[in-house]
Order: C-alpha cells, then sequence, then structure tokens
C-alpha cells in the first residue's frame, strides 16, 4: 500500500469518473451495466478519502454534452443516480459527508423525481462538515464561466456591482460553488487525456493524473497510489523556486 504523508494531503480532489462503457464492452455487456458497476467503485473512493482526511471531493457524473448519448442510457443515467442518492445518502449523512451538486439541475430534461432526491440529499446532509462531496451533474465548465458572467453583468445593470471592480475574485465568487478551493488533483480514469468541460477555471494549477484503469476497476487503492504520485509533484503556481 502507498505510503502517504499527511501533511501533504490534497485538500480537494476532482475526479472524472470514465471508461464504464469501454468495460461494459469488453465483457460483451450493455453499457449501462458499467455505469452500474462504477457505484460501489465510487463509495470506495469516498470512505478512502474519508480515512485521509481529504476535505473536498468532486465527482464529474454527468456532462452538458452527455445529453448526446442515446435515449436509454440517458434514462438510466438518470434514474441510476436518483436510486444511488436514496441508497446512499444515509451512510454518507451518517459518515458526515455534505452532499451537493453542480450543474443545472433546473433542466427539464432532468426528471423531476431526481430534482427532489438530490433536494433532499441536500438538505438532509447541509450541516455536515467532514466532507464536501460535490457531484458534478449536468455540469459544463463553459456554461458555468458564462452562467458567471451573465449574472455579474446583471448585478452591474441593477447598479449593485461597479463594473471596473470585476476581477478574478469575483468572477470565482460567481460559480456554482463558491466556497470550494481550487482543486489541488484532478484525476481522469480511462486513458483519455482531456478535461472534457470539466473545471476549466478552478483547475487552472491543478495537478493532472491520467490513469489508463477504467472507472469500474478504480478503487480507494488506486486513488491512494495517485495521491502518491500527486506527491511526488512540484507546485510552482509560476514561481522560479523548487517547493
Ligand atoms: C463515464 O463512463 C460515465 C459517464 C460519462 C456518465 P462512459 O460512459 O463515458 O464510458 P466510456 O468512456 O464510453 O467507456
Ligand atoms: C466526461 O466523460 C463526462 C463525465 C465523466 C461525466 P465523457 O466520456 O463524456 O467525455 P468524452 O466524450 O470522452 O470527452
Ligand atoms: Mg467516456
Amino acid at each position: 500500500m502507498a505510503e502517504l504523508d499527511q501533511s501533504r494531503m490534497p485538500r480537494h480532489i476532482a475526479i472524472i469518473l470514465d471508461g464504464n462503457g469501454r468495460w461494459a464492452n469488453a465483457r460483451g455487456l450493455p453499457r449501462t451495466v458499467g455505469h452500474a458497476q462504477g457505484e460501489p467503485v465510487l463509495f470506495d473512493v469516498i470512505e478512502t478519502a474519508l480515512d485521509l482526511g481529504v476535505e473536498w471531493l468532486t465527482a464529474y457524473v454527468f456532462s452538458t454534452e452527455n445529453w448526446s448519448r442515446s435515449d436509454e442510457e440517458v434514462a438510466f443515467l438518470m434514474e441510476f443516480n436518483k436510486d444511488l442518492l436514496r441508497r446512499r445518502r444515509d451512510d454518507m449523512n451518517g459518515w458526515g459527508v455534505r452532499i451537493r451538486f453542480v450543474g443545472d439541475r433546473d433542466d427539464p430534461r432532468v426528471p423531476d423525481s431526481l430534482r427532489a432526491e438530490i433536494a433532499a440529499a441536500e438538505e438532509l446532509t447541509a450541516t455536515n462538515t467532514t466532507m464536501h462531496l460535490l457531484f458534478a451533474f449536468n455540469y459544463g465548465s463553459r456554461r458555468e464561466i458564462a452562467d458567471a458572467a451573465r449574472a455579474l453583468a446583471l448585478e452591474a445593470v441593477a447598479g449593485t456591482i461597479e463594473p471596473g471592480s470585476i476581477d478574478m475574485a469575483e468572477v470565482s465568487g460567481h460559480l456554482y460553488a463558491p466556497d470550494a478551493p481550487d482543486p489541488d488533483l484532478v484525476i481522469r480514469t480511462s486513458g483519455e487525456q482531456r478535461l472534457s468541460n470539466f473545471l476549466m477555471w478552478q483547475a487552472a494549477y491543478s495537478e493532472l493524473i491520467f490513469t489508463d484503469v477504467l472507472w469500474p476497476d478504480f478503487s480507494g487503492e488506486v486513488l491512494r497510489d495517485c495521491i502518491a504520485e500527486y506527491q511526488t509533484r512540484t507546485r510552482r503556481f509560476g514561481s522560479a523556486e523548487e517547493a
């Protein structure tokens, strides 16, 4: 098991959980079986993150572009996310996890039953402080930045903000989770090496780890390996100094 330096633990880990479809395809199974197989993996990762004292975890579970999948797959994912919340919210609440959804839940394509389940999970866990768990659902980074720009423009028109005072902090403050620290580490599974519209503002200085492991084969153990790799990196933030 990877030896980790507790003093250099990432405070915020964000994960693009990818490769469910390929995992299923390789076994001659429908893609949706791959999604279902990813559920216990996510909870193993959450438990490991809790054990390690990670304060923020973001999981990319549905992008604004994922609506382009088949009706069957989209319907499955909506139902799956609803069931997952219903089955797991009490455990997460017991662990002190605060659940939040970032993205456009008000999209009319999101079933009312899922919207209700999201609200219930958020409300149940609202006062928890052990770990923040953000589900990036119907999330797109370009949309998030455009939404922030629109909100700032409306405030400027309303006269509650001076346009000349709009700076990086104001933009950050209008993102979906303005209280979240930038991710220290972004992990993408399945071998793809791209962000796919995930946290493009927030990940400006994140360490990126791309692993070939498909999401259904990922685990808390592999997460520990990723953190071990993260701990070998030197973060400079533009400076010339060795950290
Ligand atoms: C990630 O797995 C889950 C979602 C995007 C919802 P994929 O479904 O993208 O799996 P691949 O990339 O097709 O293997
Ligand atoms: C990114 O994965 C979105 C999620 C993991 C929810 P995709 O599988 O949708 O990304 P692309 O299409 O390979 O870029
Ligand atoms: Mg994919």
